[in-house]
């Protein structure tokens, strides 16, 4: 029995995205690509609400908050796995590690939680035009807000508070590139078959049961708008179908990686890149390319800006 004299692992150990240098040049330059693409879009779009008095609506104030969530979510994992694949050894503290673990799983869930107040949003303005502007008040919408982020926080300190206790005292390689509960989970040194299951329907549930909410109602916002006609008509399409595609790519991955079992697929490090890298760009390029009401904004605000720049520039 050495029960008492097992220490705690200091660190761990990322096996990273690729082993290979070349390889992780190449990706290198692909992901810090799309890091600055995020980073812009999504200021692109704070800038472009908040300057524009036609688009101070709970819409796109809700898009605002979406940006900097999707902002804050890619920072908590993007700018490490560049240092990483540069560094020759890629370590994590033990403290960094749970840290990361739990701005991972609060942000994400307050992502999710977002979109969701987005569909809301929309159901209402589309079932009930007469009376949303009572019933999506600056008030409502605000509460609904800080919700969805009292949510997230739920959703990540259950976790871990779960995780924190257990025995790390053997293998600290994490087959991943960040850290994450399935990942950390399978090193802890003691049966972990209650927790994983704890772990799946914590995750699994936010994930899928989010995932199923939002297509039912977009489906339902669908459906109500065939009786309508005309120009708003069309707007309200394209705006719901541009929701669906970011809700369906966002949620997909996380249902692959969070809803089954925690063992480990090769194709899961692919799986991971998309929702933790790609899904924040993915909005401003929905919003940028498709919404006419934002490029048309975003139009004005150029106008706006590109003759005081030439002014300055004269004068
Ligand atoms: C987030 O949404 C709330 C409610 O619509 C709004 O009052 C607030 O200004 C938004 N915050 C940002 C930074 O967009």
């Amino acid at each position: 029995m050495e029960l008492g004299n097992h220490t705690r692992v200091k660190e761990f150990i990322f096996m990273g995205l690729t082993q290979s240098p070349k390889l992780s040049i190449i990706l290198f330059l692909l992901l810090f690509l799309v890091y600055v693409a995020t980073l812009l879009g999504n200021v692109l779009i704070m800038l472009t609400v908040t300057c524009e008095s036609r688009l101070h609506t709970p819409m796109y104030f809700l898009l605002r908050n979406l940006s900097i969530v999707d902002i804050s979510f890619s920072s908590i994992t993007v700018p490490r796995v560049l240092l990483d694949l540069l560094a020759e050894r890629k370590t994590i503290s033990f403290n960094g590690c749970m840290t990361q673990m739990f701005f991972f799983h609060f942000i994400g869930g307050v992502d999710i939680f977002t979109l969701s107040i987005m569909a809301l949003d929309r159901y209402l303005a589309i079932s009930k035009p007469l009376h949303y502007v009572t019933l999506m008040s600056k008030g409502r919408c605000l509460g609904l807000i800080v919700a969805s982020w009292v949510g997230g926080f739920i959703h990540s300190i259950v976790q871990i508070c779960l995780l924190l206790p257990l025995p790390f005292s053997g293998p600290n390689i994490i087959d991943s590139f960040y850290c994450d509960v399935p990942q950390v989970l399978k090193l802890a040194c003691i049966d972990t078959f209650v927790l994983e299951l704890l772990m799946i329907s914590n995750n699994g549930l936010v994930t899928t049961v989010g995932f199923f909410l939002l297509i039912v109602s977009y489906t339902v916002i669908m459906l109500m708008l065939r009786s309508h006609t005309g120009e708003g008509r069309k707007k309200a399409i394209s705006t719901c179908s541009s929701h669906i595609t970011v809700v369906t790519l966002h949620l997909v991955p996380c249902i692959y990686v969070y809803a089954r079992p925690f063992t480990a697929l090769p194709s899961d490090r692919v799986i991971s890149v998309t929702f933790t890298v790609i899904s924040p760009l993915l909005n401003p390029l929905i919003y940028t390319l498709r919404n006419q009401e934002m490029k048309s904004a975003m139009r004005r605000l150029h106008k706006r800006l590109v003759p005081s720049a030439k002014e300055l520039t004269l004068g």
